[in-house]
This record gives C-alpha cells, structure tokens and sequence, in this order.
C-alpha cells in the first residue's frame, strides 16, 4: 500500500535572492529575468513517488523577502518540516543575513521531537561568476556546517544548476529526520 506524506517546506532568504525563481524552476520548470516581489506568502505544490511505497506531496512556502522585518514569520512557519535558505551570489548583504533567517527560524518553529528543522543553504545566481563574492565569502563547507545547515549548493534558477539536488537534499533529510 502506498502512503502519502504532505511536507510543508519553507524558501526563505533577503529579498530578490530567487526564491520565487528557484520554486518556479523546480515546480513548472520555467524562468523569467522579471523581478516582481512577493507579497507576503505565495504557495506552490510538486506530488513526487519518492520511493515505491511513499507518495510526497511537496508544498512549497515562497516567503516574501520583506518578511524578515514583518511579524508574520511565526505564522508562516507553523508545522514546517524543513527550509531552503537561500542568498545572491552577487550580493553579500544577504549572504550576511543568512544567519538572520536561520535564527528566525530556528527561534520560531522545531520538530516534534524538539529538533531544529533541516534546512539547506543555497548560493544562488552562480551563473553570474563574473560578479561572484566567492573571494570574500567564507568557506561555504565550514560555514552551513558550523551553522547547522544539513547541506549547502551553488545554485542558479536560470541554468537550473543545482536546484533539484538542493531539494533532494533537504527532503532526505526530512524523512530521515522523524
Ligand atoms: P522577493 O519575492 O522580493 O523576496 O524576491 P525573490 O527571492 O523571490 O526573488 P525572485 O525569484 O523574484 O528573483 C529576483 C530577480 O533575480 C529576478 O529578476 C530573477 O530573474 C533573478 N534571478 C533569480 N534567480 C536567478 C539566477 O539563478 N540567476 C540569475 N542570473 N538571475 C536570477
Ligand atoms: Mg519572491
């Protein structure tokens, strides 16, 4: 018999970062360089046969950037299970706020078990080498480990670089994770 499991996964990170983009890339496989933000909370859901016996029903939390300086972070993050943490290669003001968003939400919601939720970082917009910060970007391996980051990727939405392994990642450990 086949069971189905709903996860609730939350994409958060500055504004412009490409969350909306990454989600978009993963779900309908598309990209558009239009920037519109988002307002609030937008949703998305993929159904993936995760293995013989376990359908998951993926919902996606596209978080709007403005969001860290609002006060419904708690709300939107009620019963998530994991998180993608994503910055802009290209921009170390939201590389500097990773860390904002992961203690907001590792102030904000845990597991069941009391565990913090699994979440992975995501160097996006690697396409852009050219005005890339790796010089002054601390070692990624050393940081998501020391920050408690279950996995890390250079991602980019427009190649599609990344963004499915990034999901697998986080999934993994979501199922291992109870
Ligand atoms: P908010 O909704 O404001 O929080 O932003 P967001 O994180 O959802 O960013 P969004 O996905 O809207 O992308 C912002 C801009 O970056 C858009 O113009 C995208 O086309 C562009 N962008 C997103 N991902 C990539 C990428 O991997 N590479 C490049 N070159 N541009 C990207
Ligand atoms: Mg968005």
């Amino acid at each position: 018999m086949q069971q189905e499991r709903l996860l609730k996964v939350l994409v958060i990170g500055d504004l412009g970062v490409g969350k909306t983009s990454i989600i978009k890339r993963y779900v309908h496989r598309v990209f558009s360089q239009h920037y519109r933000a988002t307002i609030g909370v937008d949703f998305a859901l993929k159904v993936l046969n995760w293995d013989h016996k376990t359908v998951v029903r993926l919902q996606l939390w596209d978080i709007a950037g403005q969001e860290r300086y609002g006060n419904m972070t708690r709300v939107y993050y009620r019963e998530a299970v994991g998180a993608l943490v994503v910055f802009d290669m290209t921009r170390l003001s939201t590389f500097q706020a990773v860390l904002k968003w992961k203690r907001d939400l590792d102030s904000k919601v845990t597991l069941s078990n009391g565990r913090p939720v699994p979440a992975v970082l995501l160097a996006n917009k690697c396409d852009q080498h050219q005005h890339g910060l790796c010089p002054k970007l601390p070692k990624l391996e050393n940081f998501s480990q020391g920050q408690g980051f279950v996995g890390w990727f250079e991602t980019s939405a427009k190649d599609d670089t990344n963004i499915d392994s990034a999901v697998t990642c986080l999934l993994k450990a979501v199922m291992s994770a109870e």
